[in-house]
């Protein structure tokens, strides 16, 4: 039986038992943080378990995609080396949630095993869990199975879906797959060692507890049931295949492969078990095979080959399989063509690999290329310290060894590890981390200490001594921009002071303020800070810890600790950063909508000029694209949605599906901006209160960051505003000029006319008709010159050999060299053969052309001629024997230029 057929007959079996069928979830898992990647088909119900989350449905089936790579659980290294190992795999599933229970379960997946699936009972047996007394005599009474073939185990039968979560014990049903499998013939002895030959194939979850915190379980509101069957194992066990990879789900790819590299998969147990080399082969076949369907699923689902988070552990898996890749030839690259093959074969029940198809292949391709030049430099520089360590009989690489290829050649530490392993070297990963906490430390304090001068020391110091009293500086400025406090501490720059007199700089601490100290992207505040008649320009505000820092000048009267000051933040640069930082919010979504969930914030600066933002994505966005963002955001400051500011811890805040960024850390309590169904991201910065505010948006510049890194300004505010009204104003200046109608009526009559755009239209045509215009121009010139006048004034010679030939020297009054050229052709042809002196008149420099006909340029060279007149004309010039062209500035020297070529050629 087909694996496509397999997972139908799975869906239909359960749509019969009242399941509703929901399509596997993403592998990215968007509210979840605590989660690498999708790993149960239980992940997408696991509020549903708990009783947070409604549906219109109790009971589900689904084909759910799995990665189960990084993090914990990590079973890369195994992949390619082991029957059932893989990063990704598909999880079918049934779930029940507080509907059916044991009973129907356990009924359930017994009937489709062996009747739909007609798999032989001889071939299964079972386990529960120790206490599980009901499941034992449901198997037995139910289902008819014998007691000796119910075995109970106690860990091994209670899952968890993390440390917390919804848990229960379960059932597990395991396939045997013959004596041939292993050697442990006795199954319970067999299926307590994990031997080979028993394999779990189904594991039956009675979801009845919630475990939180650790160790403290209390019963879910109702019981329900989370089912897992691994498709890949499922298959091998129909067609009789003892290794996954030898099922038809894995076959498209390999061959593929094979086909690439012109070789054959060798699956025969004995080869594989005498001949290295062909053993080999098929372990690099197989880890390609599993690292390409979960390298193009990740992508298909927004992960991109980065530095951090889930992008490493992508670049992990990819690396890894373009590596055995090149195991099996130096030269050929397979993942994109077997890609291309698991597409084909799956793309039509993941339709996302078909419509990312593109994208996926591109990315493949692209890190296939950074890797390949990173893998010929690093190579051979680990292998020359690997001979070494090996001739000085040392059996461990130094943790400095291994930091510089990681930190040089851009070798994670582990594909070092294995390569070092491969030649019987052990890699020191103790020395290694002290190596990366020293280059931490080192890299901290070139970019502190080296840049600080001694003033910026003291501000560093000031500010953390400050914060160490314990005191902080309460912020009220998200509210109203103009607030007040009292000064705390002052410092004149250099150091700690009582006072700052009327003309002294300094920096001010208050108890509270008004002002924005620079903080996530956004930067501070400038205004205000006024005690009475003194007042004191702050000019910028910057934070540590919770403390805000006022970088003042006084400009008049003086400050002391104690006063009490009004501090009044300038309102029209706050209020254009503020709807700067919440365009930012619905760029980001815009973005995510329109470019794909891959975008991420990869950086920003918000000031209230503009806001700049980094992201992941890895070509540049398109002026469509552009388009398409700015019409979403700007539809969202037309729905005046309102901006909600809730206080939350950040598991909730997650819960709520808040952005946040992967590997960021956050307080106990966050900050969760929402802006209507449209956005929903932590922040601390300050906001509009409505969208409205935001009044308008516009994309200002897309250019690329680094690899995988894009970078889009815009504007939003009163600058946008301005920038709008200018273009507008210059547009209808360049409307007027084209002599069309001014831009009140422009878009009426474009929609009228059905035209895209008449003044481009207008220009591209005026461009024409000048074009026109100057060739006319050009021809009426040539025809001013009487061609028939100059060539009648043609002088006679004899060439060297005796013949006769006619020399015509013209001073033409024109510039341009293309008129003069034809007048010079043809003056050539009335002459026929001799030699043509056109000399022009330019601005500052004059055009001299020579041409001499083919017959004489044996004897006399056009080029030649010309190097002599514009040596005396004080310019240069050159060409062919028959044409040369130059220019020379000195045009009293003319006739000079004129006798030189008569006397040359004899004339
Ligand atoms: N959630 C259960 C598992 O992953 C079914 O094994």
């Amino acid at each position: 039986m087909k694996s496509s057929e397999i997972r139908q007959k799975f869906i239909e079996y359960f749509e019969k038992q009242g399941h509703r069928h929901v399509p596997s979830s993403s592998l990215i898992p968007e509210n979840d943080p605590t989660l690498l990647f999708a790993n149960a088909g239980m992940n997408q119900f696991k509020n549903t378990f708990l009783g947070l989350e409604k549906r219109d449905y109790t009971r589900a089936v689904s084909s759910q995609k799995c990665v189960r790579a990084g993090g914990k659980h990590n079973d890369l290294e195994n992949v390619g080396f082991t029957a059932r190992h893989h990063t990704f795999f598909e999880m079918l599933g049934n779930f029940s949630f507080g509907d059916y229970f044991k009973k129907d379960a356990i009924r359930f997946a017994w009937e489709f095993l062996t009747k739909d699936l007609a798999i032989p009972k001889e071939k299964l047996y079972v386990t529960v869990h120790l206490s599980d007394d009901e499941a034992a005599d449901i198997w037995h009474q139910q289902e008819g199975i014998p007691k000796d073939r119910i075995f109970r185990f106690d860990k091994d039968n209670f899952w968890k879906m993390g440390d917390t979560g919804p848990c229960g014990p379960c059932t597990e049903i395991f396939y045997d797959h013959g004596p041939s499998a292993g050697t442990i013939a006795d199954p319970y002895k067999g299926i307590a060692a994990g031997e080979d030959r028993f394999v779990e194939i189904w594991n039956l979850v009675f979801m009845q507890y919630f475990e939180n915190p650790p160790g403290t379980l209390t019963p879910l509101p109702k019981p329900s049931v989370d089912t897992g069957a691994g498709l890949e194992r499922v298959v091998a066990a129909m067609q009789g295949k003892f290794n996954n990879y030898d099922t038809d789900l894995f076959k498209p790819m390999l061959d593929v492969a094979c086909k690439i590299g012109g070789i054959e998969y060798v699956t025969d147990l004995n080869t594989l078990k005498t001949n290295k080399e062909i053993a080999e082969r098929t372990s690099a076949l197989r880890v390609l095979a599993d690292h390409c369907r979960s390298s193009a699923f990740l992508i298909a689902d927004g992960a991109l080959p980065s530095n951090e988070g889930r992008g490493y552990v992508l670049r992990r898996i990819m690396r890894r399989a373009i590596r055995y890749g090149r195991k099996l030839s130096t030269d050929k690259s397979f993942l994109p063509g077997m890609a291309e093959a698991l597409i084909e074969s799956m793309g039509s029940v993941y339709p996302e690999l078909k419509e990312r198809r593109d994208h996926i292949l591109n990315t493949i391709r692209d890190e296939e290329d950074r890797f390949s030049a990173t893998l010929d430099n690093g190579t051979g520089l680990l292998m020359e310290e690997l001979k070494k360590a090996k001739a000085k009989g040392v059996k461990e690489l130094s943790g400095e060894v291994v930091f510089k290829m990681y930190d040089t050649y851009g070798f994670p530490a582990d594909l070092t590890r294995v390569i070092a392993n491969e030649n019987g070297i052990e890699v020191n990963e103790e020395a290694f981390e002290k190596e990366m906490e020293n280059n931490r430390a080192r890299s901290k304090a070139s970019w502190k200490g080296k840049a600080l001068d001694a003033d910026e020391q003291h501000l560093i110091k000031f500010s953390k001594d400050y914060a160490a009293t314990g005191k902080t500086t309460k912020f009220t400025g998200y509210d109203d921009f103009a607030g007040g406090g009292n000064i705390t501490a002052l410092s004149n720059g250099r150091e700690v002071v009582k006072e700052l007199k009327n003309g002294q700089t300094g920096v001010m601490i208050l108890d509270a303020t008004s002002f924005y100290g620079e903080g996530g992207g956004q930067v501070g505040d400038v205004g205000y800070i006024m005690n009475g008649p003194s007042r004191a320009r702050v000019v910028n505000t910057t934070k540590t810890d919770d403390v805000v820092l006022h970088h003042v000048e006084v400009e008049h009267g003086d400050f002391k600790i104690g006063n009490a000051v009004d501090t009044i933040v300038d309102p029209i640069d706050r209020r254009n950063t503020m709807a700067n930082h919440s365009a930012t919010h619905l760029l980001h979504s815009a973005l995510r909508r329109v470019l794909g969930t891959h975008v991420t914030q990869a950086g920003s600066l918000v000031d209230a000029q503009k806001t700049r933002f980094d992201f992941t994505h890895n070509k540049p966005v398109s002026s469509e694209e552009i388009r398409q963002i700015e019409d979403m955001v700007n539809e969202q400051i037309a729905r005046s949605l309102d901006v909600k500011i809730e206080l939350m811890n950040p598991k909730d805040a997650i819960a709520k599906g808040a952005m946040a960024l992967f590997g960021e850390k956050y307080g106990d309590v966050v900050r969760v901006l929402t802006m209507g169904d449209f956005s929903t991201e932590l922040c601390g910065g300050t906001h509009v209160k409505n969208t409205s505010q935001i009044r308008l948006f516009k994309i200002l510049s897309e250019s690329g960051v680094s690899s995988g890194v894009r970078r889009l300004e815009a504007t939003t505010g009163d600058h946008a505003v301005k920038f709008a009204m200018t273009a507008i104003q210059h547009f209808d200046e360049a409307l007027s000029a084209a002599g069309l109608q001014k831009s009140p009526h422009y878009l009426k009559h474009l929609e009228a006319t059905g035209e895209t755009s008449t003044l481009a239209n207008r220009v591209e045509g005026l461009k024409e008709q000048i074009k026109m215009l100057e060739k006319e121009m050009k021809k009426l010139q040539g025809g001013q010159v009487n061609v028939d006048e100059l060539a009648a004034k043609a002088l006679t010679f004899k060439t060297k050999s005796g013949a006769a030939a006619k020399l015509v020297l013209a001073d033409v009054p024109l510039d341009d060299r293309q008129v003069l050229a034809e007048i010079t052709d043809h003056l050539k042809n009335k002459i026929q053969n001799g030699v043509v002196v056109v000399v022009g008149q330019g601005e500052g420099s004059h055009p001299i052309i020579v041409s001499v006909s083919k017959d004489i340029t044996g004897e006399t060279k056009a080029g030649d001629l010309l190097k002599e007149m514009a040596g005396i004309m004080g310019g240069k010039g050159g060409g062919r024997p028959d044409f040369a062209q130059g220019a020379a500035p000195q045009r009293d020297k003319l006739a000079d230029a004129f006798v030189k070529v008569r006397s040359l050629l004899g004339v």
